[in-house]
């Protein structure tokens, strides 16, 4: 399975508002199968298209150990609580820092087929997946603390 080249910060791509999916064709299945195989590849645990240069509302999750979820034009339908843990990224590749981020989420998604279905995750993997939706809005773990603006002025990028 090829793998695709991540885009990192500084790189004004990952700042843009992803579109919807609209088709769920063969192009998609690939484009999907080549993030998975992109996120193995880095030792990611979420991947979002706009890592990979597409500008289109399709991320993955690993919620098991080897089990991928694609999510593709989700809505976050409700959240709970509040929780802080440390966070990565694979377009930020060496920081981390502690992020608060709901402690449950709901979502409403579409399959690479089309299907819609509902899903519930909390702690590490309602985290990942708020994480990587926030991609889809150009939106970056670093915005959300000072650690990650102070580093993004270190490093004079944006
Ligand atoms: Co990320």
């Amino acid at each position: 399975m090829a793998t695709r080249k991540i885009v990192t910060l500084g790189n004004v791509t990952l700042r843009k508002k992803s579109k919807p999916v609209v088709d769920f064709d063969e192009s998609l299945a690939v484009l999907l199968d080549e993030m998975k195989a992109t996120m193995i590849e880095k030792k990611g645990v979420g991947i979002a298209a706009v890592q990979v240069g597409v500008l289109r509302r399709a991320v993955i999750v690993e919620i098991e150990p080897k089990e991928y979820l694609e999510i593709i034009n989700p809505q976050i339908i409700k959240t709970k609580g509040k929780v802080s843990d440390t966070e990565g990224c694979l377009s930020v590749p060496g920081f981390y820092c502690d992020v608060e981020r709901p402690q449950y989420v709901k979502i409403k998604a579409q399959d690479r087929h089309g299907r819609e279905y509902e899903f519930e995750a909390v702690d590490y993997i309602a985290r990942c997946i708020c994480h990587e939706i926030d991609h889809l809005d150009g939106i970056l773990f670093v915005d959300h603390t000072e650690e990650g603006q102070k580093y993004k002025k270190q490093h004079g990028v944006e």
